[in-house]
């Protein structure tokens, strides 16, 4: 997978990929992360990426002649699935959503920054626009980190246990069973007996009732799916 994105802070993004899983999975050549600055797009001595809204208001609006010229270099070197605009009103961000992306070959990640996009942006160039949750960053940068983190994870041979990434919470719409390691006590405070059992499938049961029981009294609204 390769994936590209687009932003006028660079710097803010690249920390995550600099370290643990993410890293490791770019040292593999799992996944390819090339990062674009937008203001390397921009004409004249002002590198000016934004501009004033038509109609007034406050805030600033992303030009699109930058992010169509980096976009559409992109697109000459070869084909993408999707282009993805992080923003809060796009769709939001869920284990599916995932699994999805991590299937593509080729995405572009375009960040906005300020007030937003020119909309003509998002109505010519962009094929999907995701959230992070009901709330407003500064940037898409953190949440473009996120989509990666969450996406790259799932990538074939990027996490040591090809099953790990099935038993997490939301595969299934379900959150994960509680989890226990050693001391068997703590302060009086006991692993469930089940757990040292050795019984295979009675504990399979066990963690599938406690991952039900776990997401009723948590998330309900996951059982509706
Ligand atoms: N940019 C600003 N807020 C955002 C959010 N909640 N999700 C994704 N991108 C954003």
């Amino acid at each position: 997978m390769r994936i590209d994105i687009i932003t006028v802070l660079p710097e803010l993004l690249k920390s995550p990929f600099e370290a643990s899983i993410l890293k490791r999975a770019i040292e593999a050549d799992l996944v390819e992360v090339h990062f674009h600055n937008l203001r390397d797009y921009t004409t004249g001595n002002y590198k000016s990426i934004d501009d004033t809204q038509f109609g007034g208001g406050a805030g600033m609006v992303m030009s699109i002649e930058p992010i169509d010229k980096c976009i559409s270099k992109l697109k000459e070197e070869r084909n993408y699935d999707e282009v993805i605009y992080m923003t809060p009103d796009g769709e939001t961000l869920n284990q599916g959503i995932a699994n999805h992306i991590s299937l593509k070959e080729n995405i572009i990640i375009l960040c906005g920054h300020y007030k937003g996009v020119d909309q003509r942006v998002r109505d010519l160039l962009i094929t999907k626009e995701i959230s992070i949750g009901d709330y407003v960053l500064s940037g898409g940068e953190l949440g473009a980190a996120v989509l990666c983190d969450a996406v790259i994870r799932l990538i074939p041979g990027v996490l040591g246990n090809e099953t790990s990434a099935l038993t997490d919470s939301f595969q299934d719409n379900l959150l994960a069973p509680p989890i226990y390691t050693k001391p068997r006590n703590y302060k009086g405070l006991e692993v469930p007996e089940i757990l040292l059992s050795g019984h295979a499938a009675n504990i399979d049961k066990w963690r599938e009732d406690q991952a039900y029981q776990r997401t009723k009294e948590r998330r309900p609204d996951l059982l509706d799916k």
